[in-house]
């Protein structure tokens, strides 16, 4: 069994509004709940193309009860540890007129070093029969950066191959531990080595030096120019598929999804790239947050071309 691990779950709300306004009361013409986080938003969309997985974490009140709804429609088994606070609510706000869109976060969930404890404990329990392991994203108050440290040395020391996303400062320590695979987009890479990166060269540089440094092959992702995957011995560029992008939040969750599938079914890592950048563009033509259908996902995997690469 897949086992996604997400300490600050979160429920995303997606608001389309025409224009933005300041001052003035913007009617949303749109309005809806999907799913936030980046291993659970994995682990929903493994659900969705029939993956079934479970998902660890954080989480409290009302907003974690809808989480755990929606990861159960798509066949994913929420067992959250409870803690302080409430799961996040994030705002995604898709300005359809101007083409834009942004997203403000909260942190809302409190973790106590007792419930820390009582995580750690469910998910050593659920390594005796993990196939593989997702985790990453932001860190709710009262968990520091070494809790990646910790979660990824307990998988590895299994055998259990690890797939890990996250933003500095958390990136930085997960991969001190050597994950399998890291998913940076281009300002997390960026922001791990400190300079600015606007070209695929430039992508190919930062992947290269990460494999150097860490040990641990990058799958990079850069948005509408699609991603590129720096391997100890090969890389591939993958070309963005002709879609018409209603909203690209949670793709890169989709590129995550493909790649843990393919760590836990011991295939090729070129068969994860396929299955995660398809899940990626059909992630990108549904409104909510990692949501896409199945239908997209079969329709748009043959379309996915890996072009070996060399700078
Ligand atoms: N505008 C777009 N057009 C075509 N494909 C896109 C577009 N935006 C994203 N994608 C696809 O989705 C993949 C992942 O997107 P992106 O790099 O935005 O991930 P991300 O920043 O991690 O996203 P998130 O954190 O919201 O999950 C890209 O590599 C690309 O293949
Ligand atoms: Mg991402």
């Amino acid at each position: 069994m897949i086992v996604s691990l997400t300490a600050n779950t979160t429920l995303d709300q997606s608001l389309f509004i025409s224009r933005f306004v300041p001052n003035r009361t913007i009617r949303a013409s749109r309005s809806l709940f999907s799913l936030g986080g980046k291993p659970t938003d994995a682990s929903w969309i493994l659900g969705e193309i029939g993956v079934p997985s479970l998902a660890l974490g954080c989480a409290a009140g009302s907003t974690a009860r809808r989480v755990e709804a929606l990861l159960h429609r798509k066949g994913v088994t929420p067992d959250f540890i409870e803690v302080d606070g409430e799961t996040r609510i994030n705002t995604v706000i898709v300005v359809e007129e101007e083409g834009w869109q942004t997203t403000i976060t909260t942190n809302t969930l409190e973790v106590q070093l007792h419930h820390r404890a009582a995580l750690l404990a469910r998910y050593a329990a659920a390594l005796e029969t993990a196939s593989a392991v997702v985790l990453g994203g932001t860190l709710p108050k009262g968990l520091e950066p070494d809790f990646y440290v910790e979660t990824i040395r307990m998988a590895k020391a299994k055998g259990i191959p690890v797939a890990f996303d996250a933003a500095e400062p958390n990136l930085s320590a997960g991969l001190s531990a050597q994950p399998d695979y890291i998913k940076p987009n281009r300002d997390e890479l960026s922001d791990l080595l400190g300079r600015a990166i606007d070209t695929v060269e430039q992508a190919y540089a930062a992947g290269r030096e990460v494999l150097e440094r860490w040990g641990v092959s990058p799958i990079i992702t850069l948005g509408g120019d699609g991603g590129l995957a720096v391997l100890p011995d090969r890389a591939y560029r993958i070309p963005p598929l002709p879609i018409q992008v209603v909203s690209p939040s949670g793709a890169g969750d989709g590129v995550l999804a493909g790649i843990t599938h393919a760590l836990a079914h011991r295939t090729p890592i070129e068969e994860g790239l396929r299955l995660g950048f398809a899940c990626a563009a059909a992630v990108c033509l549904m409104p909510g947050t990692a949501d896409c259908r199945r239908e997209d996902v079969e329709r748009l995997l043959p379309l996915v071309e890996l072009h070996p690469y060399a700078p």
